[in-house]
């Protein structure tokens, strides 16, 4: 553990030095589990993105994309579920794991017999499995019911599965809140104070009043960019006349007021998600789920130098959200241990049905073949971008010990995915080589490759420097180049340097991106 603690401090300080990823507002102290992507972060982030953006929606046909806005109607978090329970305690099912407001619960006195109920009997023997592995209680199966439990002192049970292995209630919320429109929720807030409408109020009738006085102006950091995708579909569909099956895809920004934030940028309040929402005919989902789970595995992999540390989990039935009929996660070995880096789930037709049902509008398709509308049932792949980065960075980073002793930090980044492809260096800073570096320099910048002049320091901290932040090659301009028209190209991974014509350089590194 110690090894991997400080692999970590490793790349975290990496990413520090080299321009990869800030703390947010450090000169003020910091901002908890806020961060900034530096000039080579923000580069490699781009690169993840537009590599997932190519893939998933720019070479498909049956993939088009959407940018939504974050903030959304309030009703939309209604009817996801998001918002239930805003100012009433929530509490989470610690076996079905449905979130519910307390007073929705069902109610059960101390003592009382239990029937645990399960949609089938495989639910309920993962569930008979877990509790008694996390709480130590047998209890005995009968088809898909669990009997023996007994209700505890809290009053009630899950309203879905009747487990009374729940967690604590909590006054909280995931989702960022915040007020549009002429007057924000302070100024209602103060109004209501002047004319005296909280006087005597307290606990739970407090903060319903709050809530009941802000609530028109109450708007929501989206938490995902799912919902906006559910939302639009039937614009979607239509105006690209899209036939099922089909996706729809976005990136960008989510927000999450998250407890407990983790391992640097892992976890942390203001993320960018990749998200896909494939629509396809009910009876067809779970080919599509195998062909989306197999997809987004071999994509991610296709990126590593390791594959092995990545993988495909099935989310047991205990595990699953009550709407998911699958899910499957990637996961990948983080230095603390195995860990989601994307999730795959059958959401069936939950969403669209809960849009239907609150906005009174139909999402439903019509197949002009079979001659039948049905709603669509969708699968979901869901990656973090931002995570993907960590990941990406984590594969990458090397540690080697050079002939000489010395040891050179390498990160192995993909090509494709690495923020400066080339670096181009003259040995000395006289000579003519600087001018001719920059000529160098320039031709690739006219062919949209990423390039840079370095000429501080010696040419061996130059190329460590490069190595660091995974630079695939570096050329270098010397004595030979002013006489032949020759450069060397030097490969950031086996050191090995060859001697190439000055006028093929853009071609040569052309080629080589186009290999990989
Ligand atoms: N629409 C489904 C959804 O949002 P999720 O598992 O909550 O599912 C999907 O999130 C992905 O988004 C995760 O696999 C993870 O990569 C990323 N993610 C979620 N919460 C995050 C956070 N607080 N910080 C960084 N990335 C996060």
């Amino acid at each position: 553990m110690a090894k991997e603690t400080d692999q970590m401090q490793k790349i975290v300080s990496l990413c520090k030095r080299r321009g990869f990823v800030f703390q947010s507002s450090e000169i003020y102290g910091g901002l908890r589990s806020a961060y900034d992507y530096g000039p080579l972060g923000v580069e490699l982030k781009r690169n993840i993105m537009n590599a997932w953006w190519r893939d998933m929606v720019q070479s498909r046909e049956d993939v088009v994309g959407l940018d939504a806005s974050i903030i959304m109607h309030p009703r939309v978090w209604e009817a996801s579920g998001h918002l239930a329970g805003f100012s009433d305690p929530l509490v989470d099912c610690r076996v079905c794991k449905e979130r519910f407001r307390a007073d929705h619960a069902t109610p059960a006195t101390e003592g009382q017999d239990l029937v645990l109920t399960f949609a089938d009997k495989a639910r309920a023997k993962a569930a008979q499995e877990l509790i008694k592995t996390q709480f130590g209680v047998e209890l005995e199966a009968h088809g898909k019911e669990l009997k023996g439990a007994k209700a505890g002192n809290r009053g009630y049970v899950c309203p879905v599965c009747n487990s009374p292995f729940l967690s604590e209630e909590r006054q909280f919320n995931l989702m960022f809140r915040s007020s549009i429109g002429p007057v924000d929720a302070m100024t209602e807030v103060a109004q209501a104070i002047e004319r005296g409408e909280l006087a005597g109020l307290q606990g739970n009738a407090l903060r319903a009043k709050l809530d009941e006085l802000t609530k028109d102006s109450a708007v929501y950091l989206r938490p995902e960019t799912a919902q906006a995708m559910f939302v639009q579909f039937m614009n979607i569909q239509q105006s690209m006349s899209m036939k099922v099956p089909f996706g729809i895809a976005q990136q960008g920004k989510s927000f999450r007021n998250e407890i407990t934030v983790e391992h640097f940028i892992f976890r942390s309040c203001e993320f960018e998600q990749m998200e896909m929402e494939f629509f396809c005919e009910p009876g067809t989902d779970d080919e599509w789920m195998d062909y989306w789970k197999d997809f987004r595995l071999n994509w991610w992999k296709k990126f590593t130098n390791h594959p092995e540390n990545f993988r495909l989990r099935a989310h047991d039935q205990a595990e699953l959200a009550h709407y998911a009929k699958a899910c499957y996660d990637v996961e990948y070995l983080y230095p603390w241990g195995w860990g989601e880096l994307e999730g795959i789930a059958n959401r069936t037709d939950y969403d669209l049905q809960k849009h239907a049902k609150y906005s009174g509008q139909k999402l439903e398709y019509f197949d002009p073949t079979a001659q039948k509308k049905y709603t669509p049932y969708v699968i979901e792949p869901s990656a973090g971008a931002t995570r993907g980065l960590l990941v990406m960075l984590i594969d990458a980073y090397n540690e080697e010990t050079l002939e000489n002793g010395e040891t050179r930090v390498v990160l192995k980044l993909h090509p494709a995915l690495a923020p400066i492809k080339v670096a181009v260096l003259p040995l000395v800073k006289k000579d003519g080589m600087p001018e001719k570096a920059r000529e160098v320099v320039n031709a690739f910048l006219a062919h949209g490759i990423n390039a840079r002049y370095d000429e501080q320091q010696t040419i061996g901290r130059r190329y460590r420097r490069h190595d660091e932040i995974g630079t695939p090659w570096c050329l270098t301009i010397d004595g030979q180049t002013l006489q032949d028209g020759t450069i060397t190209i030097r490969d950031r991974d086996t050191m090995e340097q060859q001697r190439i014509s000055i006028d093929t350089a853009v071609q040569e590194i052309e080629s080589r991106l186009r290999k990989i």
